[in-house]
């Protein structure tokens, strides 16, 4: 049994990424964790192309990463939210799973779960929820397909604005918009993923449940 685990997040060794090597760790079972900044993938071009061969005809790693996928016996797809949205990179790498799909199905029925960094506070209404569009838009891709969603992970991640160095005196900063007009850099601090028991325990459950159900299967 393998599962393989994929990260949109381009900063390194990012939240996004410790969870999901969190999530794949507690599957005890054999697993790749990909970092797609270091593969290049187009999105789909909807050409169709891969409805016979499902294998899409854009040359580029979408072909290897669609080849693993495939392979493997479950999926964890983890990404953030730049803009409210789904991360390009994780998008584009889920469009180029769609050869997979034709007449066969092949994601069809494996166990699947969600990881979303975000930076917006849960008990912010003024501001669109990145995390809930970011874990919907993976949820609805592997309901899509027939896999089984067996679980999500929201962690707290940090507006670039508290890293940037202008944090305090930018007129634009995301620190205020978030978190109200009297933030600062210093009293929002760098949120990380070891300090949030919740997503700390929500990555070890997806981790559990994958491994239950496959080998429940
Ligand atoms: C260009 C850009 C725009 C962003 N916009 C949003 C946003 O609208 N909503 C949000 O929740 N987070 C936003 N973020 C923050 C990311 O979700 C945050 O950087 C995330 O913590 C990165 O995850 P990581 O720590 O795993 O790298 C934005 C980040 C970038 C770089």
């Amino acid at each position: 049994m393998k599962v393989l685990g994929v990260s949109g997040s381009p900063i390194k060794n990012s939240n996004t990424d410790r969870a999901l090597k969190l999530a794949l760790e507690s599957t005890g079972l054999e697993t790749e964790f990909i970092k797609l900044k270091d593969y290049t993938v187009a999105p789909c071009q909807a050409c169709l192309g891969c409805v016979k061969t499902n294998r899409c005809v854009i040359e580029d790693d979408g072909i290897l990463l669609a080849e693993k996928a495939r392979a493997a016996d479950a999926l964890i797809i983890a990404g953030f939210t730049p803009y409210s949205s789904l991360d390009a990179r994780t998008k584009a790498f889920i469009e180029r799973l769609y050869p997979l799909r034709h007449t066969y199905g092949y994601m069809a029925g494996k166990p699947g779960g969600a990881i979303i960094t975000c930076a917006v506070p849960g008990d912010n209404n003024m501001l669109p929820p990145a995390c809930d569009f970011g874990v919907n838009a993976i949820k609805f891709y592997m309901m899509e397909e027939g896999m089984d969603f067996v679980g999500e992970v929201r962690i707290m991640g940090n507006v670039p604005c508290i890293k940037c160095g202008h944090g305090d005196k930018c007129a634009m900063s995301g620190i205020t918009m978030l978190h109200g007009p009297e933030a600062t850099v210093a009293s929002v601090g760098i949120g990380a993923f070891e300090e949030q028991p919740e997503s700390m325990a929500a990555a070890v459950e997806l981790g559990r449940n994958i491994a239950r159900t496959l080998q429940a299967k």
